[in-house]
């Protein structure tokens, strides 16, 4: 089977729609896809498969919010001070280069992009994501990217905790992607580490655990916003949830009249 070919699982099977001919069908259409979720649940993998297969613009808004909280340690403010980091907001130049499987992320010149998946970092994340004026800093931030991607007819992809309810619950298509907790903590250990032994099990647990519950307080990533389709990713693999994703970039070509039976 030839690699970008479906088989016979999945709409792009039933179909006989190859990834090709699905990115030829999405491309200059500017598709809007937002995928939210939580920490480990695999879908920044899933959403860069799924950018890269369909030539879209990728957006990881945790590195946004990763790249604030570097900001703000490394110019030492205090990251209880809410004005202070949205202050800091402001200044925030966070660009993404390089390509969609391996991009590298800027604030300002400096590559940050090692920093931003440092423990120091994802143990503070959660204070600045827990800001509201900072959260309607990001979702204005991030729906401007976003909306501009559809004008330009470009399309985007765009993965977190609240792009399907506030960034943009008008995107076309709207996916929750959850799993279970020790299969989203695998996936996290091996992200940081590269390698999942015990210890770093243990080590992490507390950590993932504890930065869900801080970051359900602002946003609810665990059950889907009507219209938002929940796909359970702990017993598929990465191409299985790719496929599921597809159907619904089907449908959704479907509903615009432009889709093939
Ligand atoms: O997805 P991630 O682990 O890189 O996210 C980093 C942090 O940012 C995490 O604590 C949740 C938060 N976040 C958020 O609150 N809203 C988003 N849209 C993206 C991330």
């Amino acid at each position: 089977m030839p690699e970008n070919s479906v088989g016979d699982k999945g709409v792009r099977g039933m179909d006989r729609m190859s990834v090709e001919a699905l990115r030829e069908a999405v491309a200059g259409r500017g598709l809007l896809v937002a995928i939210d979720g939580p920490s480990g649940s695999g879908k920044s993998t899933v959403s860069k498969r799924i950018a890269a297969d369909l030539n879209l613009a990728f957006l990881e808004t945790g590195a946004m919010y990763r790249a604030l909280t570097w900001l703000c340690m490394s110019n030492e403010v205090d990251l209880g001070n809410p004005e202070a980091v949205l202050k800091l907001a402001d200044e925030l130049e966070f660009s993404s280069v390089g390509t969609v499987a391996e991009p590298k992320f800027l604030v300002g010149d400096e590559d940050v992009t090692e920093a931003l998946r440092s423990v120091e970092v994802a143990a503070a994340v959660s204070v600045v994501a827990g800001y509201i004026p900072v959260r309607n800093w990001m979702a204005n931030s991030q729906r401007r990217e976003m909306l501009k991607a559809k004008e330009t007819g470009r399309g985007m992809i765009a993965e977190g905790r609240d792009i399907t309810t506030v960034v943009c619950p008008d995107a076309d298509v709207r996916i929750l992607l959850l799993a279970d907790s020790e299969a989203r903590l695998k996936r996290r250990v091996l992200e940081t580490y590269g390698k999942v032994t015990p210890e770093l099990l243990d080590a992490t647990r507390e950590l993932v655990s504890g930065r869900d519950a801080t970051d359900s307080l602002v946003s609810s990533f665990l059950e889907p916003a009507p219209g938002v389709i929940p796909i359970d990713s702990s017993n598929l693999s990465i191409e299985g949830v790719v496929d599921s994703v597809f159907d619904q970039v089907v449908d959704w070509l479907k509903s615009e009249g432009q889709g093939r039976a």
